[in-house]
């Protein structure tokens, strides 16, 4: 089980519960909503670990090929063949599957498992949610002192994300996690002219914050309190990305499923994640003094 270790100058929004019962899911869909890091307790892939563990992603190549191993997700992955002539395909194959077809074959086994018992554990935790599509990624290259950031996706559309994410390597993934993007927007709004961006897509004003209030010439000083959390493998775990400050201070081996859901469907659409950075203009934009930063939970 994860090892957590808070940070009293960030709201206290990481929370573990089990997921054994209906009323347990209803609290962890509520906590999710309100823009919780939930660790789910009791939940655990059924995965092969000692194989998937077996095999190495971070192999010696060219740099452009390497780049695009990176993000050869699960979606590549599974349309993977020995007949492929891509010449990343190619690279794949022979470096990482060692031109074992066999291989290739049960690892793909795998990634189709852990895809469906991500969309069961989705289903159940959120039964009522509309998904317009999901997507899966299988990210076996390592990944060390990642910039804190709040993704943003360069998406059109408004949606409610679902992110499920979980370690599978033997060594723990360790995250740092920040304070959320409504909360941190009000503090800096004036400072940052976060206003300028009152009525567009709330990637524009993560894509800011990231760059002029996070972003620092040095990488990681970012100078932000943070939580300390070590994912043991294994640890299931859900965060709505956008909201959460987070970077990935070292991890070997995960996966993560990304459910773009209709936010209508939510219990509380008030909480989604565009709502939220509107509700943050709606308050601000008038010229308003900036609200502290409080802890919410
Ligand atoms: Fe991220």
């Amino acid at each position: 089980m994860a090892k957590i270790v808070r940070d009293p100058l960030v709201a206290d929004y990481i929370v573990e519960h089990d997921v054994k019962t209906e009323a347990d899911c209803s609290e962890v869909r509520r906590l999710y909503e309100e823009g919780c890091l939930v660790l789910l307790r009791d939940v655990r892939f059924d995965l092969d670990y000692p194989f998937l563990n077996s095999l190495n992603f971070d192999v010696e190549g060219p740099a452009d090929i390497m780049q695009r191993v990176k993000k050869y997700g699960g979606h590549k992955i599974l349309a993977l063949t020995p007949k492929n002539t891509g010449p990343l395909d190619q690279f794949v194959f022979q470096n990482v599957f060692g031109s074992d077809a066999g291989k290739l074959s049960y690892f793909q086994e795998q990634v189709r498992s852990g895809n469906a018992q991500s969309d069961a554990l989705y289903a159940r935790l959120f039964p009522n949610y509309v998904s317009t599509r999901a997507m899966y990624t299988w990210r076996f290259t390592e990944t060390m002192y990642e910039d804190l950031h709040w993704d943003v996706f360069g998406i059109e559309e408004h949606f409610h994300q679902v992110r499920i994410f979980s370690n599978l390597a033997a060594s723990p993934r360790l995250w740092r996690v920040s304070h959320r993007s409504d909360e941190f927007a009000e503090r800096v709004y004036r400072d940052a002219e976060l206003r300028r961006f009152a009525g567009s897509n709330g990637d524009d004003l993560l894509r800011a914050m990231n760059k002029s209030a996070l972003y620092s010439k040095t990488p990681c000083l970012d100078r932000q309190p943070k939580h300390h959390i070590a994912f043991a493998q294994g640890d299931v775990w859900v965060c709505e990305t956008r909201i959460v400050a987070h970077q990935i201070y070292h991890g070997e081996r995960a996966f993560a499923a990304m459910y773009f859901s209709e936010a209508t469907t939510m219990d509380r659409p008030e909480l989604a994640f565009e709502a939220r950075i509107k509700r943050v203009h709606d308050r601000l934009a008038s010229g308003e003094t900036s609200a502290p930063l409080e802890p919410a939970i």
